[in-house]
């Protein structure tokens, strides 16, 4: 049986915020979501989070997603941490023997799942007593350090508050990643105590407890230092994240995106892009957007959740696009609003239009049928529909519920119709045909 235990109870003082540091968002997620990400990988039979600091306001963000949530009050360290999830899961474990535990810290946003499933492979293939996950970083500031014996067994873990300056030196860290046959944690934490710089119980001493107590204790080497970057601090969340946006882009980009400065281009988690497609640089697309195959978008265009765009549209410069649909081969080339939105296929709407969506209480839906025209300048009050065809002025206002027939030409504020639908028109062009 295998347990997953992120610890989440941290105040995250560093953050100097009001919002628990596990709910700083990276790329439009918060930051407890990678752990339990890469943690799920694993198939884990029970998943807990351990959570202390605000944590109303972390088990909101998650609920109904089948996570044990483990209380730790007051918060004494991260191995107090470990002990008070290591006891909640205990309370739905028949047996304790053989329960393997993988504890995570939950600010490693960037940690893999293969490292994860490696970790945890090392564990079984050594029947090992605990697992620690290590990483050799030329700048270790900020990490434990990981002491070895001559014959290359792990001897302790020192933190940096704790250490002198040769251990300061050493480069191989602690990542903050274990594995625990349960019942070795419950024997090596009753051993600890809180005498160091901060007064916690550490996790670090349980391992080091087990390897003192002459249990066997492994290590994983986690080869790539950028996988373990921790977020203590608002500068660590944005290196964090601006790891995260290159990791992404280098997967769309795989997947036949191009994207033509990585460098300004920011995407989040969540979005789908078809192959083909060219974002242009400095452009951001949030999560729950799509993008169908070779469209073009940006330069500075802002997609945000709820848009869909279809193959072959272009969106331009300075274009906002919200929960909306942009239909295959539309154009929105430049400076324009289209918010809850349905703009069908072969629509082109002119510099500067605006989709007025709001009316200060209620979001309502403009949509422009197939084939439509938008000029510059133009403001589509919602609810409105433009006809299939239509053509709507330069500058012209398109008030509330004053639907434009399709094949019409409308004009000015308030729009009017300069000339009727085609069909209607060419009717009246010539009565006899119609009419005989
Ligand atoms: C910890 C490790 C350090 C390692 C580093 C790497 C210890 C003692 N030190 O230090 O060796 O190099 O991570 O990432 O473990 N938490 C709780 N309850 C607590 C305290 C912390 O749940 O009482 C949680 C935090 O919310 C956080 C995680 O544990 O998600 C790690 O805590 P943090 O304070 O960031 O530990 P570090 O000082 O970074
Ligand atoms: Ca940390």
């Amino acid at each position: 049986m295998l347990v997953t235990v992120i610890l989440a109870a941290g105040k995250g003082t560093r953050m100097r915020s009001d919002l628990p540091k596990v709910l700083h968002r990276l790329l439009g997620l918060p930051l407890l979501e990678y752990a339990l990400e890469a943690t799920a990988s694993l198939g884990p039979d029970l998943r807990v989070v351990v959570v202390g600091h605000a944590r109303g306001k972390v088990e909101a963000a998650f609920s109904g997603r089948g996570i044990v949530w483990a209380h730790q009050d007051p918060q004494l360290g991260t191995g107090h941490a470990a002990h008070c999830g290591v006891e909640a899961a205990a309370g739905s474990v028949e047996d304790a023997e053989g329960v393997e535990v993988l504890v995570v810290n939950g600010d490693l946003p960037l940690l893999r799942s293969e490292t994860l499933t490696a970790l945890l492979e090392t564990h079984r293939g050594t029947s090992a007593a605990v697992t620690v996950l290590t990483c050799v970083k030329p700048e270790p500031a900020g990490y434990g350090r990981v002491l070895r014996n001559d014959d290359g067994f792990l001897r302790d873990i020192v933190e940096e508050s704790d250490a002198d300056e040769a251990t300061r030196r050493l480069q191989e860290i602690n990542v903050g990643t274990y594995v625990f046959g349960l019942q070795e944690f419950r024997e090596c934490y009753s051993k600890i105590g809180r005498g160091n710089a901060q007064g916690e119980y550490y996790l670090t001493d349980v391992v080091v407890e087990a390897a003192r107590g002459g249990k066997r204790v492994a290590t994983f080497r986690v080869e790539d230092p950028e996988e373990i970057e921790q977020v203590n601090s608002r500068a660590e969340l944005a290196r964090a994240g601006s790891l995260l946006r290159c990791r992404l882009l280098d997967r769309y980009m795989a997947e036949g995106v191009t994207i033509l400065d990585p460098e300004t281009t920011y995407i989040e988690k969540g979005a789908r892009i078809g192959r083909d497609t060219t974002i242009l640089p400095f452009t951001m697309i949030e999560r729950d957007v799509e993008i169908g195959r070779g469209c073009e978008v940006g330069p500075f265009c802002h997609l945000r959740p709820g848009a869909r765009i279809a193959d072959e549209a272009v969106l331009g410069n300075f274009v906002e696009i919200k929960n909306s649909q942009i239909g295959r081969a539309s154009h929105v080339r430049h400076l324009s609003y289209v918010g809850d939105g349905v703009v069908e296929d072969g629509v082109n709407l002119g510099a500067g239009t605006i989709f007025a969506n709001f009316d200060g209480k209620k979001k309502h839906t403009a949509v422009v049928r197939k084939n439509a025209s938008v000029g510059s300048g133009a403001v589509l009050v919602a609810p409105v529909t433009i006809g299939e065809g239509a053509v709507v002025g330069a500058g012209a206002v398109v008030p509330k519920g004053r639907d434009v027939p399709a094949g019409a030409v409308v004009a000015g504020v308030p729009a009017r119709v300069i000339q009727r639908g085609k069909r209607k028109q060419e009717q009246a062009e010539s009565p006899g045909t119609s009419g005989a």
